[in-house]
């Protein structure tokens, strides 16, 4: 029987598929353990909003008719809130789906892909599917070299990233970095803004990009629900941009990509904004947890703006993940993101986030931890 592989296109061939780690399940069913502590993939820890598990269970009544192509009032709900035209937004099965939709709509295979590295898979992963370049560049001081990235674009370069806050990192770009950026691309590229984690963000100086979307800059703002809102497994997520990106994604949109109940999920989840605020209290007060303890252990670690921090271990990065596992707590290791001494690990819950830190004390107990932060 012949292999499929050699019907494969060249470009799918690059592509590397997408590791999730192990799930609690597997970690549970190994170490015959019966709670893992996940904080390893940026999940909001408190859970959807009850109002919004009322909505699903009625939504679900429903579910032997098809979505709401247009997700009609999902888009409105968004365009009042965020003070946009109903036409500038595009709803996806999250971000993630925006992305690609970027890549269908946009990239063509001499094109060129310009974010920071270490990047969100996604960014390359779309580079692959297209068959375009990837042009990754190297972070400065944990941040978006945004001079370096300005540098790196010439006419065949189709989107550029900017993950803001930046996924692995936490860090930002302030207004006045964006500001001056923009000024430096051309109008043959379109600037997207992921800004998966924007409800977490408390800096003054972080940048209201959907006033670059209101001026019809090339620009698209990507915004999630699966972060401040909880709803990460029910995939939806939206673009902003202006219409005539927005046109050209709805053409590459599969006509029923998104489900009824994921659309009315995310209208609850807009209407309970006491909720989302409370979740993005918690996050808070962890973030102040862990740099307090990060601080007592002497492990250097980057300011987040984020729901999860990005910490050097002083040692090597799987290896302490290894150890963490068997104490039941699952995080992300660094050497993914080139950068093996670090880990990434998600603020969790109060509770959650004392069960990590003791875990990582058993684990470092003993060492000495060198500092790799420059
Ligand atoms: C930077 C960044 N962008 C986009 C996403 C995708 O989010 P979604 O769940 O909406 O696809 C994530 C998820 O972790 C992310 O970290």
């Amino acid at each position: 029987m012949a292999n499929a592989d050699e019907l494969i296109r060249d470009t799918v061939r690059r592509i590397v598929p997408y590791s999730p780690g192990k799930s609690s399940a597997e970690v549970m069913a190994e170490l015959g353990i019966e709670q893992v502590t996940k904080l390893a993939s940026n999940e909001n820890p408190i859970g959807p909003s009850p109002h919004v598990i009322e909505a699903m269970a009625r939504s679900a009544a429903q579910a032997h008719i098809y979505p709401d192509p247009q997700c009609t009032a999902l888009t409105s709900a968004l365009a009042a809130l965020l003070d946009v035209d109903p036409g500038t937004i595009v709803v996806g099965r999250g971000s993630d789906e925006v992305i690609h939709m970027l890549g269908l709509a946009f990239v063509e295979p001499a094109d060129n892909l310009v974010f920071a590295s270490p990047p969100f898979a996604l960014y390359p992963h779309t580079a692959r599917l297209m068959g375009a370049e990837e042009r990754a560049i190297e972070h400065r001081d944990f941040r978006h070299d945004l001079d370096a990235m300005a540098d790196a674009i010439d006419e065949r370069t189709k989107l550029v990233f900017i993950s803001n806050p930046y996924n692995p990192t936490g860090t930002i770009v302030s207004a006045d970095e964006v500001a001056a950026f923009m000024e430096r691309v051309p109008e043959t590229c379109i600037v997207v803004f992921d800004e998966a984690y924007v409800e977490y963000v408390d800096a003054d100086d972080y940048p209201d990009t959907l006033e670059y979307v209101r001026a019809g800059w090339r620009c698209a703002v990507l915004r999630t629900f699966s972060k401040a809102y909880a709803l990460a497994g029910l995939r939806i997520g939206y673009g902003v941009a202006p219409v005539d990106i927005t046109n050209a994604l709805k053409q590459v949109r599969e006509p029923f990509n998104v489900s009824s109940i994921a659309q009315d999920a995310a209208v609850a989840a807009l209407r309970d904004v006491e909720h989302m605020r409370r979740c993005v209290d918690v996050n808070r007060q962890g973030r102040e947890f862990l740099s307090t303890q990060f601080e007592q252990m002497g492990l250097q670690f980057v300011p987040t703006q984020a729901n999860f921090v990005f910490v050097d271990v002083g040692m090597d990065s799987v290896e302490c993940f290894d150890e963490l596992m068997r104490r039941g707590v699952t995080v992300r290791t660094g050497e993914i993101f080139g950068l093996p001494s670090f880990i990434r690990v998600t603020i969790g819950t109060r509770e959650q986030n004392e069960t990590f830190i003791t875990a990582l004390r058993e684990v470092l107990g003993g060492r000495t931890v060198s500092p790799g932060l420059g």
